[in-house]
């Protein structure tokens, strides 16, 4: 039952039948006190009568009118001013507002989905089945993803920008899907009810449409923990994915959110020097990361794509410890048995040594970024262990399974 329509008739309807009532009431004293209504109908008591018979009625009328309207909204479980389409739409909106909260609820089905056998075949709304898109086959994430959704049995298809270097499976279909070219969107959606998207904010806008064109009902989002910034729009790196965010958010899609702090990932940058037996450059080594593992990041994604329970959701995802650079150095160094120096740099040597990978418009609010976290641990969420069942993976963890990188 609606929650705010229901009371609301029925105080209208309260309203109404008192103010009948009042009116009834008025009249039938006027009647019964005014000569000249007597006279005219010849007695006092026959005009009163006839008043409060003809008033009873209305009343009783008007009660029993209410009263169905009342029933009427109760019972299809729809507030007047969710009429039409407009209505439709704030409908939707609320659904996808409420579906943010909740954290015990989310524990609850992952406990359901663990208990749940590997082979899930999920539905849409229309009794079709699922077609996921895994969009940037080639990133790491997108690679962990598609193994846990073939694990699962899983309709699954993988795009990329460049798919001619993707390796798949037999059986599975690789699709072009450039982000930065819409003339790809249409093919790559077609009969696509999931999409696993990466944030690339230069045609999100037709994104969006062929989507929704193609009947997509639902987007999980490789968003990044910089939003949550309050200075989020003022950095570049941040301000893109906030537009993807938003682009969604704004659209008839359901939309879920995934917002990773640090990839362990990023680690891979210092695989040259290592390998070449030279210092690792760094202008802040104190500073504090939380290193997620990307196949966290993946299994997390599997949940909320095979779990309708999670959808609309915005999840900020950490690993489970918040390590220095210098930490993580020690770590890799021990688990690759080499000695690793540090070169403590300058913002602006740092900047002359990664121009070809990082440009400057990127490379200042990354520096802030870590000038704010010096010697300032990260706070770290239990997003990771709620949506999988298991703690997040560690660093050292990380380190084991790519010692290879820093060796070979
Ligand atoms: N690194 C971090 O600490 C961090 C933190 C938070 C969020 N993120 C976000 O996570 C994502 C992956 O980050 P990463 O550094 O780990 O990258 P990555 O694993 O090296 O993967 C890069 C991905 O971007 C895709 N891509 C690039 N250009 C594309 C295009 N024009 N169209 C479609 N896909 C394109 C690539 O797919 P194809 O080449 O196969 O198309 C590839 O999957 C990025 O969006 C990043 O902002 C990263």
């Amino acid at each position: 039952m609606s929650t705010t329509s229901f009371p609301r008739v029925w105080a209208v309807s309260l309203l109404v039948v008192a103010a009948d009532v009042l009116d009834l009431l008025s009249t039938t004293v006027t009647n019964v006190a005014a000569p000249t209504v007597v006279r005219d109908l010849g007695a006092s008591w026959l005009g009163a009568s006839y008043t409060l018979a003809m008033g009873s009625l209305g009343t009783v009328a008007g009660v029993a009118a209410l009263a169905a309207f009342g029933w009427h909204q109760a019972r299809t479980n729809r507030p007047p001013a969710q009429c039409g389409a407009a209505g439709r739409q704030r409908g939707r909106l609320r659904h996808r507002v409420d579906g943010l909260s909740g954290d015990r609820h989310a524990e609850r089905s992952v406990q359901r989905r663990f208990a749940r056998s590997a082979r899930i075949h999920i539905r849409t709304n229309h009794g079709r089945l699922s077609m996921i898109l895994i969009t940037g086959g080639r990133g790491a994430v997108a690679a962990h993803l598609l193994a846990l959704l073939l694990q699962a049995d899983q309709p699954v298809r993988v795009a990329s920008s460049n798919p001619g270097e993707l390796q798949v499976p037999d059986g599975i279909t690789a699709v072009t899907c450039n982000l930065r070219d819409p003339a790809t969107f249409p093919a790559a959606l077609s009969g696509v009810t999931e999409v696993f998207l990466y944030a690339e904010a230069s045609h999100i806008a037709e994104f969006v449409d062929a989507a929704v064109t193609a009947g997509v009902k639902h987007v999980v989002l490789l968003s990044s923990a910089g939003v949550l910034n309050p200075d989020a729009a003022g950095d570049p790196l941040a301000k893109s994915h906030l537009d993807v965010e938003t682009a969604l958010l704004t659209s008839p899609l359901a939309t879920t959110l995934l917002r990773p702090g640090s990839f362990a990932g990023n680690a891979g940058a210092w695989a040259w020097p290592i390998k070449a037996g030279r210092p690792v450059s760094l202008p802040y080594p104190g500073s504090h990361t939380d290193p997620i593992h990307e196949r966290d990041i993946a299994e997390v994604a599997f949940t909320v794509l095979t779990d309708p329970h999670h959808q609309g959701r915005r999840l900020h995802l950490t690993g489970p410890e918040s390590l220095t650079f210098s930490e993580q150095i020690e770590q890799l160094a021990e688990i690759t048995g080499r000695p690793i120096t540090v070169n403590h740099v300058t913002r602006e040597e740092w900047k002359q040594e990664m121009a070809d990978y990082i440009p400057g418009p990127y490379a200042d609010p990354l520096l802030d970024y870590w000038q704010a976290h010096d010697g300032r641990p990260v706070p770290l969420t239990d997003t990771v262990e709620q949506l999988t069942g298991h703690a997040p993976r560690t660093f050292a963890t990380w380190a084991r399974d790519h010692a290879t990188a820093f060796i070979e």
